[in-house]
């Protein structure tokens, strides 16, 4: 397969900020690739560099093979992290506004469909949930009917309920074989709907492959967790992690034999498959909510 969208040696200075440093990455078309990482990590510098919008301080963002040219936005769509909505119009009058700046674009009926926006086109934007807000901006982003969609963090501030009706949104724009680009600092969102995944932090990728490689060559076995205000010394070969000590356990019952032999307090103990969460603290040293 080639190559829809890549960057190469891209960097952005914001004066003395360097908000990304030196990044390549190849995206292959028809996949969703994540872009990860904490607040400040550079994924929106990264995803807007790629997107046109912003102007790279050194290497170049390439379309297809090429750099982006001037027909690049009706090819892609694109959720900004933060979008002003025309206040004092409806859903529908919305999706028509949007609709009417490109040559080409999809049913509307196909876009209120893919969007569950059939309930609330009378309403005016600013009466909107967090949750319909986020799916309504998807609709725009789709209204062209683009090959790529760039979504900058578009399940933050959901509730869980509002985040997963979200994920089966991008599931079906994924099985329409459109190439999806993703930034979140959830990982468990990018560990269910990313093919592959970039880890950022501080401007730099740390890892980038698909999730569960990823997981499979960076950890054995489960990690076992336990509040740590209740515990008052580290068992052997324990991190401590927030309030939290983590033990990589490959033998569970071994674990926790050590513990109650050390008189430490299970209450609040949980055991988990490593995830990308963990990966995260694995690679940085740092919690991603750090
Ligand atoms: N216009 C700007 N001027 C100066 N510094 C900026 C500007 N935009 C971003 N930065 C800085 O660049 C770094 C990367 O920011 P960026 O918005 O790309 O991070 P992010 O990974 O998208 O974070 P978040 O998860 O909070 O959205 C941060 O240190 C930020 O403060
Ligand atoms: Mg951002």
């Amino acid at each position: 397969m080639s190559s829809i969208l890549s960057i190469e040696n891209l960097s952005k200075n914001y004066g003395k900020v360097l908000a990304v440093d030196n990044i390549s990455l190849k995206i292959e078309e028809g996949i969703c690739f994540g872009l990860l990482g904490p607040n400040g990590a550079g994924k929106t510098t990264t995803i807007e560099m790629m997107e046109g919008i912003l102007k790279p301080t050194t290497g170049r963002a390439l379309f297809r093979g090429k750099p982006i040219g001037p027909h690049f936005h009706q090819r892609v769509g694109i959720q900004f992290q933060s979008t002003a909505l025309q206040d004092f119009i409806t859903v529908e009058e919305t999706l028509k506004l949007f609709s009417a700046l490109y040559s080409t674009h999809r049913d509307s009926e196909e876009v209120i469909e893919i969007c569950s926006l059939g309930d609330i086109l009378k309403r005016d934007n600013r009466k909107l949930s967090g949750g319909q807000r986020q799916r309504l901006l998807l609709a725009l982003a789709i209204v062209n009917d683009p090959e790529v969609v760039f979504l900058d963090e578009p399940t933050t501030g959901l509730d869980p309920q509002a985040r997963r009706n979200f994920w089966s949104l991008i599931e079906k724009i994924k099985k329409e074989g459109k190439t999806v680009l993703l930034t979140t600092h959830y990982m468990e969102e990018a560990e269910i709907l990313c093919d592959e995944v970039a880890i950022m932090d501080q401007g730099h990728i740390v890892a980038r492959d698909v999730p569960k490689k990823l997981l499979a060559e960076n950890f054995d076995g489960v990690i076992v967790k336990l509040p740590w205000k209740k515990n008052n010394q580290l068992p052997d070969g324990a991190v401590q992690v927030d309030d939290y000590i983590e033990i990589h356990s490959m033998d569970i019952d071994a674990t926790l034999h050590h513990l109650i032999h050390h008189s430490i307090h299970l209450d609040g103990l949980t055991i988990h498959a490593p995830n990308l969460e963990d990966l995260f603290l694995k690679l940085t040293g740092s919690s991603l909510r750090a």
